[in-house]
């Protein structure tokens, strides 16, 4: 997959795996990265799929309305390929918390639903419910942090609360913080995924 790799001056971190929206890059959120954690390694990757040239992690069918199979292909793709970045790169496979907004925070949530091991934890900005009617593996220990809006029109309120349920039955602990400002991933909600970062999980 196309990536760029940034060891962090701190080795100790987390490394931040960095999944952007829809039509977007592996750059666009270097500059939340750096915001979160400016000494952690960064692996920030390109979703696969083209949608009328835009890049994506996954098919989808309409807006909000997701391709399954694909789904599923890709987000055992990403999962494969993390572990081979994890040996190309010698980071720690165990302490990986992914960032992931829109598509990418879907993605990142469809890892979690799939494999229990995948990331120690995630920040998802803007996410969607990526499957139903699957049981989830046994999330115990895995920290997620939910931005969303409260007027967000392609991620409804009602969605998130489920999200939110799904990922605590399976034991995961949320922490969920609520814009207004539609499906936008603003300085705010930025500023608290860092400050939600600084209590779970760089402590
Ligand atoms: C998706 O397809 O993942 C969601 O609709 C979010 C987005 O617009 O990318």
């Amino acid at each position: 997959m196309r990536h760029l790799f940034i060891k962090g001056t701190d080795l100790s971190k987390p490394t931040l795996l960095l999944l952007h929206g829809t039509g977007g890059n592996e750059k666009d959120l270097l500059p939340l990265a750096r915001l979160i954690d400016p000494d952690a390694s960064i692996l920030a990757v390109r979703g696969t799929v083209l949608e009328n040239g835009m890049p994506r992690f996954f098919r989808r069918l309409a807006e909000g309305v997701f391709d399954e199979e694909d789904l599923i292909v890709r987000t055992y793709e990403l999962h494969r390929f993390i572990d081979q970045a994890a040996e190309t790169y010698s980071f720690d496979r165990e302490n990986v918390i992914a960032i992931g907004y829109s598509n990418g925070a879907n993605i990142a949530a469809s890892l979690l639903f799939h494999l229990p091991k995948a990331l120690r934890g995630a920040v998802l900005h803007h996410p969607m419910v990526p499957r139903r009617g699957i049981r989830l593996p046994d999330l115990t220990r895995t920290q997620v942090f939910i931005a969303a809006g409260s007027n967000d029109p392609i991620c409804l309120v009602d969605e998130t609360l489920e999200l939110q349920t799904l990922l605590e039955s399976a034991h995961a602990e949320t922490v969920l913080y609520w814009e207004n400002q539609g499906h936008r991933l603003t300085q705010k909600e930025a500023e608290a995924a860092a400050s939600w970062y600084h209590k779970y999980i760089d402590n």
